[in-house]
């Protein structure tokens, strides 16, 4: 029995990959990465790569900061672990959450929850939005309204938020009454409209509709990424944030900013709402709070939220919510090193000039190869669209595998991207300078020459 069990499940270890089919890595070698250091990473074979994607979208300050190590290794001297349940604290704790909340006084954010990762602090962002609205007499507000292409984690919250079949498909029933509505893409949309304000327009218009359809008094909250993600990079048109404020306001309807990615400089902007000049109610943040170094999440809401609480006496305002290793000390200790690189280093400047260079130079890549539809992003999250065809812009077969000997191809060429779906995605450190960006230029241009040969 052991027998046929082992070698019916065997591979050659034992953990499982994120999404991918447990087939698929039962036999091939995966990119083992034991080392690393500011923009760099090396493999076991000891080839050294640039990080174009910074780990999994999160190492803003980039890797082997001594900053980083000697502000977790003193935390750990003092103390590796304690608690933030009811009425215990310590110190980093509540250094961080007077960091963020003064680093969010423009959006008005008056507390923070923390978490372990962005999944969590999507979780988190359901329940008090859920919350609100009972402490507000409107406990039939419950349905959240998303995205389609969104990513919003993968707890079943965030799962039911998801606006991509493929993460859903497996693990229902979900949250009930969650809705996606279209996405704002300028390069494919169902309406085929390619101006940027009417297309604003048209998702605005089908949130109104929708909201009415359902009646406003349904809604608790709507939730979107300021720039979605791993939804292939979508970037919205500049008046689409500014409307879906407006139109949230209309109706009273919390706006919940995802910005797990775009938190901390990674859109060019120390947020990506900020970016588009708007102020959201809550703020779900991860990956580049502690630049990965240790893993945290906070969700941060704004002071009408947390009046709803504080004006409560009774059972309804019980905040029954948090994680053992929610505000992890050491994650604090992390968190507050690398805000303090983020800013003394303007980070989210070089993010927004960096990203400049890197789109121009990777328009000059798609003007020689017709695989590449479009190139797009803002701050460093960019993406090339493979496609069939450049005019119909139908994208390249899901089960091709260009985009995964591209990859490699790049990898061999010194640089590590990453492949979502049919898109090749660039997410490196936001303290990549020139010359970095030309070694992830130079590793594209070297993985297309050869790939397309
Ligand atoms: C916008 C967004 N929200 C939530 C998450 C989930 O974060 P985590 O993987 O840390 O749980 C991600 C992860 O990429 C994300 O991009």
């Amino acid at each position: 029995m052991n027998q046929f069990v082992e070698n019916k499940t065997q591979s050659t270890y034992q953990f499982w990959h994120a999404l991918s089919h447990p087939n698929e890595w039962r036999t091939q070698q995966p990119l083992r990465i034991v080392k690393g250091d500011g923009l760099y990473v090396w493999d076991d074979k000891g080839h050294k790569m640039l990080d174009g994607f910074a780990g999994l979208w999160c190492v803003n300050v980039g890797h082997n900061r001594t900053e980083v190590k000697d502000a977790i290794k003193k935390q750990m001297d003092e103390i590796s672990y304690y608690q933030l349940f009811a009425g215990v604290s310590h110190p980093l704790a509540e250094q961080l959450s007077n960091k963020l909340i003064a680093m969010t006084a423009q959006e008005d954010m008056a507390n923070v929850v923390y978490g372990s990762g962005g999944s969590d602090a999507v979780e988190t962002a359901i329940k008090i939005a859920r919350q609100y609205w009972v402490l507000q007499g409107q406990p039939q507000r419950t349905r959240i309204i998303s995205l389609k292409n969104a990513y919003h984690g993968v707890n079943i919250g965030g799962t039911s938020l998801n606006g991509m079949p493929v993460f859903k498909m497996n693990y229902g029933p979900l949250l009930e009454q969650c809705i996606q509505i279209e996405s704002p893409w300028l390069y494919r949309n169902p309406w085929n409209c390619e101006d940027p304000d009417q297309l604003a327009q048209l998702v605005i218009d089908e949130l109104e509709r929708t909201i009415q359809y359902h009646g406003a008094d349904s809604i608790a909250a709507f939730i979107a990424e300021p720039i979605q993600g791993a939804g292939g990079i979508i970037v919205p048109p500049d008046a689409f944030w500014p409307s879906l404020r407006k139109l949230c306001d209309k109706y009273d309807i919390l706006l919940i900013a995802d910005e797990v990615i775009t938190g901390f400089g990674r859109s060019g902007s120390m947020f990506g709402s900020r970016g588009w000049g708007v102020k959201p109610d809550m703020m779900t943040l991860a990956k580049g709070l502690s630049s990965g170094y240790v893993p945290l999440s906070a969700t941060i809401f704004n002071h009408r939220i947390a009046k709803a609480f504080y004006d409560n006496n009774d059972h309804k305002g019980l905040f029954m919510h948090g994680y053992t290793y929610g505000g992890h000390p050491l994650g604090c200790a992390a968190a507050l090193a690398v805000l303090d690189i983020v800013e003394k280093e303007n980070l989210p400047e070089n993010a927004a000039q960096m990203g400049r260079y890197l789109l121009t130079e990777l328009q000059k890549i798609k003007e020689q190869y017709a695989l590449i539809g479009e190139v797009r992003g803002k701050g460093l999250m960019l993406a090339l669209d493979l496609v069939k065809d450049q005019k119909t812009r139908e994208p390249i077969d899901a089960d091709s595998d260009i985009a995964s000997r591209l990859t490699e191809a790049c990898r061999d060429a010194g640089a590590v991207i990453r492949p979502i779906g049919t898109k090749l995605c660039l997410a490196p450190p936001l303290t990549i300078d020139q010359a970095g960006c030309d070694v992830l230029i130079n590793a594209l241009k070297s993985a297309f020459k050869q790939v397309t040969a």
